[in-house]
């Protein structure tokens, strides 16, 4: 019987002339804060349609610089997902804020901008850290409005969305500032990596000093902030210029996938295949599905016929122990259910055919087998 090989849940593709531009980096011994990280934090702000982006050493250090870039600190409230990363409202405690966790629409899975403007109001907050998780942008209408109407910084994480676009317009614009990462399960990677942009040019200013311990870009030793060591090397900027010139084309695989799988998987009875609302353009970091029973088994199933899958995520931030050391908790109701039901299956852009056939055929063999 011919073997089957495994198929991963995320495979970065890395090309010849990418792995080539990362050797001229080393042949030219100028390994940091050289002149690739510029040229990267330019393409990558002309990609997005920003005016400017800071590069940092990975979406973690971008979330904590921007907010502290954007003055949040002591005493100041950010209202957040409970059903992401634990990053996102990592970088609220570390910057000295607190994190207000509010529950998610039962649709997108992102942020319900109603609850955001009811714990808004209530907490008197100081900003929104919104995620497009996923890939799926949020409700950035209302979150944008509510923003607005109660003078509060809306910060974007896009650490799972490169591309993503609201409105015909690309996520990571909508925001006082937002941050995106490189990790490698990313739709691009530099390996470890992220990026930050800000609309506010001070803004982008500061948190371009504290990426780089407080210094201009001169390295003269003189430090107008207390700042850190969390630049990009020249080697990751080399590396994410190549993959940034491929990322359309990745999106848009990574879309035809989604959409051979929702053909495959989407009248299926027992699950539900991702939504994509009109105004949103989804650019399937995963691809999710929501299973209502029997989620340990059905991961068996796929592990068992050599499916990858992931579960993005079990548990909600707040519900983690150094989270509930913290005093944290509460309930989430559309969360909770979410973090017992999702379950990520292969979307990436270096899945052939016959793995789509194989992903939908070892879906519908389960159902078939369940009763
Ligand atoms: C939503 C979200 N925020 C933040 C991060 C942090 O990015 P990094 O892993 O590059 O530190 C990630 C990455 O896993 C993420 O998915």
């Amino acid at each position: 019987m011919k073997t089957q090989h495994y198929i991963p849940i995320a495979k970065p593709l890395i090309t010849e002339n990418e792995k080539r531009r990362v050797m001229d980096v080393l042949d030219s011994g100028q390994l940091v804060a050289g002149a690739k990280v510029e040229e990267f934090e330019q393409a990558f702000a002309g990609y997005i349609g920003a005016k400017a982006a800071v590069a940092t050493s990975s979406g973690t250090t971008a979330l904590q610089v921007a907010l502290e870039a954007l003055g949040i600190g002591r005493g100041d409230v950010v209202v957040t997902t409970p059903f992401t990363f634990v990053a996102t409202s990592n970088a609220i405690l570390h910057a000295g804020a607190r994190p207000v966790f509010v529950d998610v629409d039962p649709r997108t899975y992102n942020l319900d901008a109603q609850a955001v403007e009811d714990a808004v109001k209530r907490e008197r907050a100081r900003a929104i850290l919104c995620v497009h998780l996923y890939g799926l942008p949020a409700d950035l209408e209302q979150l944008a409005e509510v923003a607005r109407k109660f003078h509060v910084l809306l910060i974007e994480d896009c650490a799972q969305a490169h591309g993503a676009q609201y409105d015909g317009r690309k996520v990571g614009t909508f925001g006082d500032a937002a941050i995106f990462s490189f990790y490698p399960s990313k739709n691009i990677t530099t390996g470890e990596g992220g990026m930050i942009v800000a609309s506010d040019e001070a803004v982008e200013r500061r948190a371009r000093l504290l990426v780089n311990v407080g210094q201009n870009g001169t390295g003269d030793y003189v430090y107008e902030v207390i700042g850190y060591n969390y630049r990009m090397t020249d080697l990751a900027a080399a590396l994410g210029l190549g993959q940034l010139e491929r990322l359309d084309e990745y999106n848009a695989q990574r879309r035809v996938h989604a959409a051979r799988l929702t053909l495959g998987l989407g009248r299926l009875p027992w699950l539900m295949t991702p939504v994509e609302p009109p105004r949103c353009l989804h650019v399937y970091n995963q691809y999710t599905v929501r299973v209502p029973e029997h989620r340990d088994r059905f991961v068996r199933h796929l592990n068992s016929n050599g499916v990858g899958s992931r579960v993005y995520y079990p548990h909600l931030v707040p519900h983690s122990p150094a989270y509930r050391q913290l005093g944290f908790g509460g309930t989430y109701p559309i969360a909770e259910t979410l973090a017992k039901e999702v379950v990520s299956l292969p979307v990436h852009p270096a899945l052939h055919e016959d793995d789509l056939t194989r992903i939908t055929d070892t879906v519908v063999q389960f159902l078939r087998d369940r009763g």
